[in-house]
């Protein structure tokens, strides 16, 4: 498998990606009592968005001018994206800044987000497969208190992980989607992560590539008698783009109480913010409703 994820760090559907996830870790904290977060694939940890260290990436445009670029050059913000670049900027603060100072050098990865929030009563437990990511994350994260570092399957995780101790979980399902079969996995994880904490909360982030396999997979989903859950989604173009990825979204499994009302302007401000063509789109649909 070749998926790097610094090629796309900070890009548009990071954006929506970690604003979502850090509603999601803020919502887990209302309770006093402590939760695991579990991020399956968890990446590097944090991404120098400099052209040096891009590497092999040089001959690529950069995405991230697109995404997090575009945020933080923005004047004002609702108030889920402030709380989400002011966590970017004391990443992005820990390093030199680039060109004149107002960009950003460096870009946060999930599990960075998470252990910035991490409460003391909160665990993390940190997948990553590939060895040099894995190596990145583990210097990256080194002062992170209660976290586990595993260089493991992040599916494997989901079987070895859940129930936790405290009987709460927030895990997010990110893979890369190389797989031919990524979709059918996913389905099996969620099958089995519910199974073993039916009251889990999960984020799973996909591609909108190809519209027809995200709705083959809703259809899958519908065989598993689901618990309440909706999806979000943001496209920066229209369906008739050129763009390889117009789009993304972010399915939550068991989520907290009243997030879909607070995302709404959310995502609409994204969708202003972030489009790159005519046609860009963004809303949330239950998939199953709250009974
Ligand atoms: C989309 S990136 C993760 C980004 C990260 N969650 C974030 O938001 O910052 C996907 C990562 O999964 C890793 N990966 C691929 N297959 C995996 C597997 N089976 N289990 C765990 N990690 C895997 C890749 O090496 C890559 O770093």
């Amino acid at each position: 498998m070749n998926y790097r994820h610094h090629y796309h760090a900070g890009n548009f559907a990071d954006v929506m990606k970690h604003v979502l996830l850090l509603r999601l870790l803020r919502a887990m904290q209302r309770k006093e009592k402590g939760f695991l977060y579990l991020d399956t694939h968890a990446g590097r940890g944090r991404y120098d968005l400099s052209s040096a260290a891009q590497g092999d990436s040089q001959a690529r445009k950069p995405e991230w001018p697109e995404g997090i670029g575009r945020v933080w050059r923005s004047t004002s913000q609702p108030e889920a994206v402030s709380d989400y670049l002011n966590l970017v900027r004391s990443c992005a603060d820990a390093g030199t800044p680039v060109g004149d100072g107002d960009e950003p050098r460096f870009y946060p990865g999930s599990p960075w987000l998470a252990q910035a929030v991490a409460r003391a009563q909160d665990r993390l437990f940190l997948c990553e497969t590939h060895p040099e990511e894995f190596e990145i994350l583990r210097h990256e994260l080194s002062i992170a208190r209660r976290a586990t570092l595993q260089q493991l399957d992040g599916y494997t995780a989901l079987r070895a992980a859940l129930p936790p101790l405290e009987k709460r979980a927030l895990v997010l399902i990110d893979p890369p989607y190389e797989a031919q079969n990524e979709f059918a996995v996913l389905v099996d994880g969620i099958e089995q992560s519910l199974k073993r904490l039916p009251a889990a909360t999960l984020a799973v982030w996909y591609p909108l590539t190809q519209r027809a396999r995200v709705d083959a997979f809703f259809d899958e989903l519908q065989h598993l008698r689901l618990p309440p859950c909706w999806t979000a989604e943001l496209c920066v173009a229209g369906e008739a783009t050129a763009l390889g990825m117009r789009g993304c979204g972010l399915l939550v499994i068991n989520p907290p109480w009243q997030m879909d009302r607070e995302l709404g302007p959310v995502l609409d401000w994204m969708k202003e913010l972030l489009r790159q063509e005519p046609g860009a789109s963004a809303g949330l649909h239950w998939l199953v409703p709250e009974r």
